[in-house]
This record gives structure tokens, C-alpha cells and sequence, in this order.
């Protein structure tokens, strides 16, 4: 037999040390970005069912949660108000009141603590109570694009006014990049990042978060503003807009089912890329690992490297605390 030129790659992987060695991706704390959800009250931790141990905080709680993380080396939270419906409406009046339970919830993680990171959303739905991220035509039911603009814009002046540090457009509107930028430049707010969902998918993976919020549209689907989950130039598309709209991070939404489009991102741009591993990725890991038919840690290891291997920077995802446990 002419064993000597087969070529071994389990040579590669025969111990441990040399498997550290030749490792190509390494996941940290660094990576991830832990989503939140507030609520009115004080000494509130509501939870959220369909998204094991993820919970609603009060602001006091938030505010807990926040150092908790903080403590594990964890630099970024992403938060969402989740709002009573008796104080939507059909213009989301609420996303630009700079004294409501959002601006406040940012304010106080500030003040708490300055050096973590506040990404927030900025998208009509948790204040629309037509649950659409959009203003609708109560005529027509279009989701009319540029009303929604001048809303979107003050929403994030109300935001960075209160002192957050990523504005995270997840609306998928034409312009909004290029609108919010103008609008926080105008302000004085330059230094304020814009972290655009990009390819943001029409998905039903979202479903969870809509529970979380309750924010699930009332009519219709978003599938005339979010992404047809069968197209992927289009994502490159997306991606030269919010490139030359003047976006400072661009984001792959959902993650797992849309590996592929994360990987190709990444060979389109050099601007730092974040993917949401979404609510309903959590959910799917948590109930099979409730029912002991996967190793649920194992899995969110797993997942979370195959992000960092599609070329993700960063990683929003409900699992940020459990992994930077098992990082420490
Ligand atoms: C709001 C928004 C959604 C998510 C993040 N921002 C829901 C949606 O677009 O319907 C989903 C996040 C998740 O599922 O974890 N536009």
C-alpha cells in the first residue's frame, strides 16, 4: 500500500492542543450583543413563554440585568419597549415622546452604566396599533414609505436624545439610512452609529419576539417592506444602499436559516457585519433541549461559531448571557 502521499487532515485533529492550534474562528464575549424587552412598573421581570428565560424587565430590573451583563464582558445591549395597547397608535406617536417608558429605560441603563453600549430599534411596530412598521393607508392598507420616514427620524432623535449609542433601523423602508443620518447630523448627534438590518427577511421566524411584544401586525403580512426569503441578490442590493447611505454596521436578519447570505454579505463589504439569531432560533434550541431531544448548550455553541465562521462581527442573540457563562 503507498500510504505515504495520502494526504491526513485527521492528522490535524488529533489532540486537543493542536486542534486549539489550527482553530479558525474563535467566539468571545465580544461578539455579542444581548437583546432586552422593558416595561412600565417597578419590580417587574414578566416572562416571556415561547422564549424560556427570556424575560420583560421594569426599568429597576433592566437596569439589574444590564450590570449582570455588563459584569459577564458583555458590551452591548439592544433594548424594546413593550408597550400597553392603550397607548398605540396609528402614527406611533409614542416612539417620539421623549419622556416615555423608552427614552426613560435608556436613560437609566446610561446613567447606570455609561460604558455599555444601548443599540436601540427603530421601527413603528411596538407603538403602531396597526402592528406594522410602517404608517398604513387606512384606505388602502399600503404601507406608505416616506410618512413613515419623517417618524422613523424623530423616533431616533428621541433615542439618541436619551442617550443611545446605535440606532438599529429594522423598518426596511427605501431611505431611511440616509434620512435618520441627516436628521441625528442635523442635531448635533454625528457620533451616533447607524447599525442597518439590512437584509431583514420577511420571516416567520419572528414570531416570539411578537409574543414579547405583542406586536404582531393586526392585518396583512410585511412582506411588501421586509425581504422575499427566496431572493439573495437582492440582499446585495440592499447592501450598496445602506453602504452609500452612510450605514456604520450592517445586519443579516434572521441568522441560521440565512447563513448563506451572511457569507455573501461578507464578500461584499468591508463595513462590520451583525447577524440576529431571532427569537424563534432561540425558541426551536430551547424546546428541544426541554425535551432532552438535543444538547441545547452544545447547539448554542455550535450555532454561534457557525455565525463567526459565515463572517459575522457580532451577534444579537437571546442566548448572550448563557454564552458568556460558558465563555468565562
Ligand atoms: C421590529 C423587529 C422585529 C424583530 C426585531 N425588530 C419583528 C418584526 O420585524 O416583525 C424580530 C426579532 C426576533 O424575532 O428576535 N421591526
Amino acid at each position: 500500500m503507498n500510504g505515504f502521499n495520502i494526504s491526513r487532515p485527521r492528522r490535524n485533529r488529533t489532540s486537543k492542543a493542536l486542534r486549539n492550534l489550527i482553530r479558525e474562528n474563535e467566539l468571545t464575549t465580544n461578539d455579542l450583543i444581548a437583546p432586552l424587552f422593558v416595561i412600565e412598573g417597578k419590580n417587574e421581570k414578566v416572562p416571556v413563554t415561547s422564549m424560556p428565560g427570556q424575560f420583560r424587565f421594569s426599568i429597576d430590573l433592566l437596569v439589574q440585568k444590564v450590570k449582570e451583563l455588563e459584569k459577564l464582558g458583555i458590551n452591548c445591549v439592544s433594548l424594546f419597549p413593550a408597550l400597553d395597547d392603550s397607548i398605540k397608535d396609528s402614527t406611533a406617536t409614542e416612539s417620539y415622546n421623549d419622556n416615555g417608558l423608552f427614552p426613560t429605560a435608556i436613560k437609566a441603563v446610561k446613567d447606570a452604566c455609561p460604558d455599555m453600549l444601548v443599540m436601540t430599534d427603530v421601527a413603528l411596530d411596538p407603538y403602531s396599533s396597526d402592528g406594522h412598521d410602517g404608517i398604513v393607508d387606512p384606505k388602502t392598507g399600503e404601507i406608505l414609505n416616506d410618512q413613515t420616514l419623517e417618524v422613523l427620524a424623530k423616533m431616533s432623535l428621541t433615542q439618541a436624545k436619551a442617550g443611545s449609542d446605535i440606532i438599529g433601523p429594522s423598518d426596511m423602508m427605501d431611505g431611511r439610512v440616509a434620512y435618520i443620518r441627516q436628521a441625528l447630523d442635523e442635531e448635533g448627534y454625528k457620533n451616533t452609529n447607524i447599525m442597518s438590518y439590512t437584509a431583514k427577511y420577511a420571516s416567520s421566524f419572528y414570531g416570539p419576539f411578537r409574543d414579547a411584544l405583542d406586536s404582531a401586525p393586526k392585518s396583512g403580512d410585511k412582506k411588501t417592506y421586509q425581504m422575499d426569503f427566496a431572493n439573495k441578490r437582492e440582499a446585495i442590493r440592499e447592501l450598496i444602499l445602506d453602504e452609500s447611505e452612510g450605514a456604520d454596521i450592517l445586519m443579516v436578519k434572521p441568522g441560521l436559516a440565512y447563513l448563506d447570505i451572511l457569507s455573501e454579505l461578507r464578500m461584499n463589504t468591508t463595513l462590520p457585519l451583525a447577524v440576529y439569531n431571532v427569537s424563534g432560533e432561540y425558541a426551536m434550541v430551547k424546546a428541544a433541549a426541554e425535551k432532552g431531544w438535543i444538547d441545547g448548550e452544545a447547539v448554542m455553541m455550535e450555532s454561534l461559531m457557525a455565525f463567526k465562521r459565515a463572517g459575522a462581527d457580532m451577534i444579537l442573540t437571546y442566548f448572550s448571557q448563557e454564552a458568556a457563562e460558558l465563555l468565562q
